[in-house]
């Protein structure tokens, strides 16, 4: 099926229709990737949490599924993870092979952990008949359970997060749950609460180092306004985290644009993939889309990189190599002067770019400038000098919210852009630069449609080694 509706994303996933956040329930199993997600079947605002359900086979494609879980009396299912128990340890299926097991938080009179299992691939669920597995009578925020497997001690972990921390529970079974330890008062930023945790160890690269990254969501406080996703990396000891960094060094966040919230990992993969809810609750319920509201970022590997002493997160976008066969544009090298020359190149609203920039010795400031039919710009600015780049979002539709138009700035991990690559998807432009050491996700509504591209530099010359640009009119979502 076709979406055609204005601002409908072709490659991001979003529901048929009604109101979507958080991603939920990450799981791979038998041949499909499930993404469940916080959903209200009744309207377009956040009410009525249920589970929603789509299904892919290769992170691009999905098929949306019916709703896969209800509120009961315990309240409505708010965020959690899920996991394949493939032995059986919660003894809960037919089957000694196990199934899929979900871990949600119950939002009712207080937070509470609940579990439900499914013996049919995740399309029916039967909610475990003594939940919650967690109670809760007195803390306010207790919610978004996330379960992995540690292999080490042989026991299931949960990270749940608790207002201004992390705490960490284990289990043999899914079911009885021991405290464990908490972290994180003393760490990072505490301007919002702290939602959505996720902990998982990744290889640095080029090295055979392991290393445990812990990702937590805050909302207010993002480096731009409002929700956003911090990290820390160090030590998982089966009981404790450790971070590597001190209390009080500079905070990690994983994508400096305003909309890339709530995002975590699938569970039972080889590679390590995530996935973000692409929106702000700054301005989550007024986004002018309808009838649905709204959608998920692109799928993204996850790796570390050593920068100096300290280790970031590196996303690269999963897309099939034939998802882009309908146009290609490339241009080879060309050198750009201060301030008059600009390399000009068509793109359509839904458009993959990859700029690759020649060798230069000294820091530059340039840009890119993305153009609508109705002159709309939506600007990069690239300051090396100060390590930074800005995005700069104030004109098409942005007069729904106040928190909507403004500058929005994030680092460069490295003083110089080497590459950059853009994925443009109608209403949202996602920048992964030099690899996807810095990462920015922005939503934009512009009336035109975007057709141009420009890239600009400001001071010293610039050699554009390399431009690719491929684009498609739209891409099937079941
Ligand atoms: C994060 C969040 C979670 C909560 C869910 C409710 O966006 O606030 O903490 O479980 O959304 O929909």
């Amino acid at each position: 099926m076709y979406y055609q509706e204005p601002f409908r994303q072709q490659l991001h996933y979003s529901p048929r229709e009604n109101w979507m956040n958080d991603p939920n329930g990450l799981v791979y199993f038998e041949g499909e990737y499930h993404l469940f997600y916080q959903y209200n079947p009744y309207g377009n605002d956040h009410a009525h949490m249920h589970w929603g359900h789509a299904v892919s086979q290769d992170l691009t494609h999905w098929k949306e599924l019916p709703v896969a879980l209800e509120p009961d009396e315990l309240g409505t299912i708010f965020s959690g993870g899920a996991v394949v128990d493939k032995g059986n340890s919660s003894g809960l299926f037919q089957q000694e092979a196990g199934g899929m097991v979900a871990i949600y938080t119950q939002d009712g009179a207080t937070q509470q952990q609940s579990i439900a299992y499914s013996e049919d691939h995740g399309r029916t669920w039967t909610k475990y008949k003594h939940n919650p597995v967690i109670e809760n009578q007195t803390i306010k925020d207790f919610r978004d359970p996330k379960v992995f497997w540690h292999e080490e001690t042989q026991k299931w972990i949960m990270s749940l997060a608790c207002g201004d921390h992390i705490q960490f529970y284990r289990s043999p079974n899914l079911i009885d749950w021991t405290y464990q330890s908490s972290f994180g008062q003393e760490y990072g930023s505490h301007a919002g609460v702290w939602e959505c945790p996720d902990l998982f160890s990744l290889t640095v690269e080029s090295t055979a180092t392991q290393q445990w990254v812990l990702i937590v969501s805050i909302n207010d406080g993002g480096p731009n306004g409002g929700s956003a996703v911090q990290y820390f990396t160090g030590d998982f000891d089966g009981v404790q985290f450790h971070a590597n960094e001190t209390p009080t060094e500079a905070i990690k966040w994983a994508d400096e644009g305003t909309d890339f919230y709530a995002a975590v990992s699938w569970e039972n993969t080889a590679s390590r993939y995530w996935i973000g809810w692409m929106n702000n609750w700054q301005y989550a319920g007024k986004v002018p889309v309808s009838p649905w509201r709204s959608s998920m970022s692109i799928v993204r590997r996850l790796s570390l990189q050593q920068v100096n002493d300290t280790y970031v997160l590196k996303q690269t976008p999963t897309l099939p190599d034939d998802l882009w066969d309908e146009q290609t544009q490339t241009d080879k090298s060309q050198r750009l002067v201060p301030t008059n020359d600009i390399a000009a190149f068509d793109i359509s609203p839904l458009s993959d770019i990859q700029l690759t920039v020649g060798e230069k010795n000294s820091s530059t400031g340039w840009g890119i400038y993305f153009i609508s039919d109705l002159e709309e710009r939506f600007t990069v600015e690239f300051d090396e000098s100060k390590h930074t780049y800005t995005v700069h979002r104030t004109e098409g539709m942005t007069d729904f919210s106040p928190h909507f138009p403004g500058e929005h700035t994030g680092s460069l991990h490295r003083w110089k852009v080497e590459k950059v690559h853009c994925l443009l998807d109608h209403a949202s432009i996602e920048l992964f630069i030099n690899d996807g050491l810095s990462v920015s996700t922005t939503l934009l509504f512009p009336k035109g449609s975007l057709s141009r591209l420009e890239v600009f530099c400001k001071d010293q010359p610039l050699v554009l080694d390399n431009v690719n640009i491929t684009d498609r009119v739209s891409i099937w979502n079941d």
